[in-house]
């Protein structure tokens, strides 16, 4: 069996490392079908920050082919994949090609399949935030619909499926595979100390810590964030409030660490709020981390502010209180409610402010989703091979 899996932006590389890595523990068992299989690399993240550090820390092997997307529109993005993925399928003739997630490589390449007449897996199905001002909703909307195996989560996305008319033989509940990546690499973020990690990724302008930082740091008294959706950081009066309520009312409570999106950084600088974000003493802001660095930070933090969904995951495993800066998420078991970690906070600072308050250094008891167990890529292998 021929398999083409397609990666583009940060958040895909935890996703396809697992997957690879059972592909890798499949073919050497020597029994049965091997896998012939082709990693394709968009291009759509291209920083050795945002993408090659990734492929080194997970041991991912390097792209059999790089697309060279790079930055643009939405409608670049896609159309430049689209163009330059289509010549790759009609030149390798896969039996499956497997996409994860939510970028927009997962979009471009699933059309380009479909078209090519090319069976697509998706890793991730069934995530609705039913927001349709998110890029990755209609991304997630447009690959679920063209998917001929759908390999969800959690239950709640198989469901949403089921409601929207999927065939119940395509949809396998499978489990997170970002979990996978979670479990393997924990003993190995563990070992990291804090401190090395954020004085190695201090910017320029930003002073190395003080010995109190220090010392929280080492004790685990701290805050960590991430920020970079558009819905956040592309208007600047909410960018401006936000950065506010970060300077003036989490940084005065203990050292807050932020690993700065490069969008993010832009949007600041933009706005002419970069010089006053980087002043601040106790907000320290870092260059992004690498995959270990950051689950170090999330070990250790008392709380996680963050509008990433692979966050919101991560601390529902590991137990860390997490306000997510959104007002809808298409991955509701990780919520309090579900017995998870997060609240929805959305961006209005009353409402994260309230949360911050009830939440920090709360005594987080989440549980673990079904099948959140390291073995959901042995699990999805399996499937493809059925
Ligand atoms: C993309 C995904 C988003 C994901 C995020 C994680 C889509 C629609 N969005 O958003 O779901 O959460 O990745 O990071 O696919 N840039 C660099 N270096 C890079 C890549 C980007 O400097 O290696 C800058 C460029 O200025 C670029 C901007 O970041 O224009 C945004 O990058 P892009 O890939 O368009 O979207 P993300 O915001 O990263």
């Amino acid at each position: 069996m021929k398999i083409i899996s397609v990666v583009g932006a940060r958040p895909n590389f935890m996703k396809i490392a697992p997957f690879i890595h059972a592909i890798n523990a499949h073919n050497g068992a020597a029994d049965g079908e091997t896998i012939d299989h082709i990693l394709v690399h968009t291009g759509q993240h291209y920083d050795d920050c945002m993408s090659r550090s990734f492929f080194e820390d997970l041991n991912i092997p390097d792209a059999d082919i790089n697309l060279g997307i790079g930055s643009g529109s939405h409608a670049e993005q896609v159309g430049n994949t689209m163009i330059a993925f289509e010549k790759v399928l009609q030149q390798e003739r896969p039996d499956w090609v497997v996409v994860v997630g939510d970028v927009n490589a997962t979009c471009a390449c699933s059309i380009t399949a479909k078209k090519e007449h090319v069976k697509l897996a998706h890793i991730e199905a069934g995530l609705r935030s039913r927001d349709m001002t998110m890029p990755e909703e209609i991304n997630r909307l447009v690959t679920d619909r063209l998917a001929d195996l759908l390999l969800t989560p959690d239950r709640l996305s198989s469901e949403n499926l089921l409601q929207e008319g999927v065939p119940e033989e395509k949809i396998r509940l499978v489990g997170n595979i970002m979990i996978d990546t979670l479990e393997a690499q924990r003993s190995r973020a563990e070992a990291l100390d804090p401190y090395e990690i954020v004085s190695q990724a201090l910017l320029p302008g930003q002073a190395d810590l003080s010995p109190e930082q220090k010392r929280s740091v080492r004790e685990n008294r701290f805050a960590a964030m991430t920020m970079h959706r558009p819905s956040n950081v592309d208007e600047q009066k909410v960018l401006t409030a936000i950065l506010d309520f970060l300077m003036d009312e989490v940084a005065a409570d203990m050292p807050l660490f932020w690993p700065v999106h490069p969008r993010a950084q832009k949007q600041m600088q933009t706005f002419g709020i970069w010089k006053r974000a980087l002043a601040c003493e106790n907000l320290v802001l870092m260059n992004p981390l690498s995959y270990h660095e950051l689950l170090r930070l999330n070990m250790g933090a008392q709380i996680m502010l963050t509008d990433s969904g692979g966050l919101q995951e991560e601390c529902c495993v590991l137990g860390t209180p997490c306000l997510t800066l959104r007002w809808n998420t298409e991955r509701p078991v990780t919520l309090r409610d579900h017995g998870g970690a997060s609240v929805l906070v959305g961006n209005k600072i009353e409402s994260i402010r309230n949360a911050y308050r009830d939440n920090v250094a709360a005594d987080c008891r989440s549980t673990r989703p079904e099948l959140w167990d390291g073995h959901t890529a042995e699990r999805i292998v399996t499937e493809l091979l059925k």
